[in-house]
């Protein structure tokens, strides 16, 4: 077999990162090009344990320069693209919805458009070649109380994010029927874990809380969230990667229903911080209720199971940001206050 080479971009972000870091010592026969354009979610400092591997090398540039693309199919000989690039926070789209549209639809046009083009001079492409869409349970919407969201539920999209999200899906499908091109789509619940930048929930109340500062909750504090740690949805990658055949989907979750509040709350307990951290805020525009993944077709056709607990997941979480300060102190940035503040004045409470 022709040597693997993955082209992973947005490899410098927090999922991507957690992926090459289980990714790259596991698999020295595999070559790893990140292609991230290190916007203020990526950071190079999260990928220090890999980066004098021999399999690993980082680009910076953007999913979206056709030019470089192409160039690093060329050089490297791509076999497998694994897409994690993106703009990934609700809110930030909610206040700027056009760079969603930019990285998210027209930066993955690009990366298929490429991998059509050079995988056609593959004879054994359905074999050798993967495009994997990283992508999540957003593009399904919101969940009543019951049910669970599955592989053919509608895609029915609420936040600008997410309709951005549901449009490459549509695009990669599109690209798998017409180009048969070798493509699979994850859909996965919301993560937790090292490196996560921290405006999304779990990593903000951690910091906010270490500095006894208030934890922003929205509305009723009761939308649900379904939470699964980083590096089982890492391993869930990995076996989707080596196993999945050409088109399919596969939802990824961890059955880990949630209301905020009461995560929120059962983190405080365990940084032994008070409640009255807490403060209820606006609520966000368009906050969907509840997410809950069904994961039994990726559990029955490739046998992966979620090995953390939420306890065990959350432990490890505090116990590395506890440790790297530091690195929370660097990403607490000039652009990020800004953004905050920009935030926070255009709320009420
Ligand atoms: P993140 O925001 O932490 O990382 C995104 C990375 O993409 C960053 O390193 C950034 O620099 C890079 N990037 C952004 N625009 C780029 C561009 N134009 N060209 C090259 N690189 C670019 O996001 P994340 O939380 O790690 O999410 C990764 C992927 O997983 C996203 O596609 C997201 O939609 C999806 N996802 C995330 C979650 C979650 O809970 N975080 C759950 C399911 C799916
Ligand atoms: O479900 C997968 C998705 O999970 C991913 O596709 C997204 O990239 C990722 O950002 C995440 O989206 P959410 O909007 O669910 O994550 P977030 O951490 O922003 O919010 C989680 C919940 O907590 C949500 O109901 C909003 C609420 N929240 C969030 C923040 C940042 C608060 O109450 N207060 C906050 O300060």
């Amino acid at each position: 077999m022709e040597k693997q080479a993955f082209l992973v971009a947005g490899g410098a972000g927090f999922i991507g990162s957690n992926f090459l870091n289980h990714m790259t010592p596991r698999h020295p026969d595999i070559l790893f090009i990140n292609l991230d354009d290190l916007t203020y979610a990526g950071n190079l400092a999260n990928l220090k344990s890999i980066e004098s591997h021999d399999n690993y090398s980082f680009i910076k540039g953007d999913i979206g320069n056709r030019e470089l693309v192409q160039h690093l199919f060329e050089k490297f000989n791509i076999t497998h693209v694994v897409n994690f690039a993106a703009e990934s926070h609700v809110d930030r789209s909610i206040l700027d919805p056009q760079i969603f549209l930019k990285t998210n639809v027209l930066g993955t046009q690009v990366l298929l458009d490429t991998a059509v083009a050079h995988w056609k001079k593959n004879p054994d492409a359905q074999n050798n070649c993967r495009f994997l869409q990283i992508s999540t349970d957003e593009v399904y919407g919101s969940l009543g109380d019951r049910g669970y969201f599955r592989e053919d539920s509608p895609l029915a999209p609420n936040s600008p994010y997410s309709a951005s999200k549901a449009s490459a899906d549509l695009m990669v499908r599109a690209y798998h029927h017409t180009f048969n091109l070798p493509t699979l789509i994850t859909r996965c619940s919301n993560n937790y874990g090292p490196f996560q930048f921290p405006e999304k929930l779990i990593p903000l109340l951690i910091s906010n809380a270490l500095q006894d500062k208030e934890i922003p909750v929205y509305g009723d504090g009761k939308n649900i969230r379904d939470w699964i740690f980083v590096l089982d949805h890492c391993r869930a990658l990995e076996v989707v990667l080596q196993k999945a055949a050409p088109g399919t989907i596969y939802n990824i979750g961890g059955s880990n229903e949630w209301q905020n509040i009461e995560i929120v709350k059962f983190i405080l307990k365990k940084l032994n911080k008070p409640e009255s951290l807490i403060k209820f805020v606006k609520d966000r525009p368009g906050h969907d209720r509840r997410y809950a993944i069904d994961a039994a077709k990726i559990s029955r056709e490739l046998n992966w199971e979620p090995e953390f607990s939420f306890e065990k997941g959350i432990e490890c979480t505090i116990d590395w940001y506890l440790s790297n300060e530091a690195w929370l102190e660097t990403v607490h940035s000039a652009s990020y206050r800004r953004y905050y503040e920009k935030m926070y004045s255009q709320r009420d409470t």
